[in-house]
């Protein structure tokens, strides 16, 4: 079979590395991919916002079957593109990625069918946000509408933060247009929990949890990044918990978006807080996180090629999905500087026997040699018995790996263990 991974990031890395794992896969393409990824697929230089270009692609190298793991290329319509050439997808169409694409969209979807929230209020007029501002409950948080790399949320602790926010969105544009209508929402408190889930639009198998470190810096200072890192399971997230977030949440939202006539089919992320009145959704994304994925994937005991396809034909129902006891611990290397400027261009060390261990974010390949070529360069992930096993182990592959300028947080896992021993 000849599979197509379209992104380029360390999430990337990691589903090609566990779809690899079924030995019928003859040719594995990554569009763009990245020289890490390289020595694991044929990287395809081409832009995969570009969705057009992506499915002439497809069809010309005679793709069997495609996963599109980025949220631009899902919202821009990439898995439309793919089936109306014929080729099977994991992934949501554009009409169900709007999850995500859209906060607008996604809270009124929880409104109207009352799936745990923050209370919110939307403006597409910078006044009438500015007036509201005016009396709102501070702390607040704004968020911009559309996709804005993550970074379109800002928490206001003053009024005059919050006002500033709503300037810099709706007059400076500093999302572009994805801050043409604002949310206004309340803010929350708790800790806050990953769980990516399989749907086919019917049935929603949720994935073991896991928790994000999401700040540059150690002790959860400094600004907000992709993610720094990930420890999986996420300690909050008991039995109890996961049966109240299947009902109040997970099913839900899964039949809401049947019943508005946009069936989600692939990887439903939901981004939880665990509130003293119940989990709430802070965000739904459309797809795997990032670094989520290099935690919950090195734990899943299922085929992933099986389960993807599964949810492709819509008979998750009958497929088994089971993921190991075990946890799992991955410490972002990244570019110092990161969020902000990095240099790049530097040779990268890894030692063979950890490969299978790493996934690489931001590399390229000269004469043979990986460079660094990103903010987030890679991530190094151990699985063990025990939570601090895993960590201990995971920090263990980042010493062995080296470039000039690596920067990496030194306390991933470090509040997961803490909730563990409360
Ligand atoms: P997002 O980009 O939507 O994942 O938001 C980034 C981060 O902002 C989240 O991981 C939360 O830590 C925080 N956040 C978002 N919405 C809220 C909220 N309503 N209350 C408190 N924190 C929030
Ligand atoms: N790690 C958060 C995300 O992928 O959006």
């Amino acid at each position: 079979m000849k599979l197509l991974v379209v992104g380029s990031g360390g999430r990337e890395h990691a589903i090609i590395k566990k779809l690899k794992e079924n030995t019928t896969i003859t040719e594995m393409y990554a569009l763009p991919g990245n020289g890490g990824i390289g020595r694991d697929a044929i990287c395809v230089d081409k832009d995969p916002k570009d969705v057009a270009g992506v499915a002439a692609f497809a069809k010309e190298a005679g793709i069997d079957y495609a996963v599109v793991a980025p949220d631009d290329p899902l919202v821009l319509g990439c898995v439309d593109a793919l089936e109306a050439e014929g080729i099977p997808c994991f992934g949501p169409r554009a009409n169900a990625a709007i999850i995500e694409g859209s906060k607008v969209f996604s809270k009124n979807l929880m409104k109207k069918y009352g799936i745990p929230t923050a209370a919110y209020e939307v403006f597409d007029d910078m006044e009438a946000a500015l007036s509201y501002l005016d009396t709102a409950p501070i702390p607040t948080v704004i968020k911009a509408d559309g996709l804005a790399l993550g970074k379109g949320v800002i928490i206001a602790q003053t009024r005059e933060e919050a006002k500033q926010a709503v300037v810099s969105m709706m007059q400076d544009k500093m999302f572009g247009s994805s801050g043409d209508h604002i949310v206004v929402e309340e803010f929350l408190t708790g800790p806050e929990v990953s769980v990516l889930s399989f749907t086919d639009g019917n049935v929603v198998v949720p994935m073991i949890s896991s928790m994000d470190h999401k700040r540059a810096g150690d002790n959860d200072t400094g600004l907000n990044t992709g993610g720094m890192g990930t420890v999986a399971p996420n300690p909050y997230y008991t039995p109890a918990v996961a049966e109240r977030c299947m009902q109040e949440i997970f099913l839900p939202t899964i039949r809401a978006m049947a019943a508005e006539g946009r069936p989600f089919k692939g990887c439903l992320y939901f981004g939880l807080m665990l509130t003293p009145d119940g989990p709430k959704v802070i965000e739904y994304n459309c797809r795997f996180g990032d670094p989520e994925t290099q935690v919950v994937l090195p734990l899943l005991e299922s085929d992933l090629l099986t389960v993807m396809q599964a949810v492709t034909n819509g008979t998750l129902a009958d497929t088994p999905v089971t993921f190991s006891d075990k946890h799992a611990c991955c410490v972002i290397m990244a570019s110092k500087g990161y969020p902000q400027a990095y240099e790049k261009g530097f040779p990268m060390t890894i030692p063979a026997d950890i490969w299978p261990q790493v996934y690489v974010a931001g590399a390229k390949e000269k004469d043979g040699v990986l460079l660094t070529n990103g903010g987030r360069v890679l991530g190094a992930t151990a699985v063990a018995d025990s939570l601090s096993d895993a960590i201990t182990a995971a920090y263990g592959l980042v010493e062995r790996i080296s470039f000039d300028n690596a920067y990496y947080r030194h306390d991933i896992g470090a509040k997961a263990l803490q909730a563990k021993e409360v």
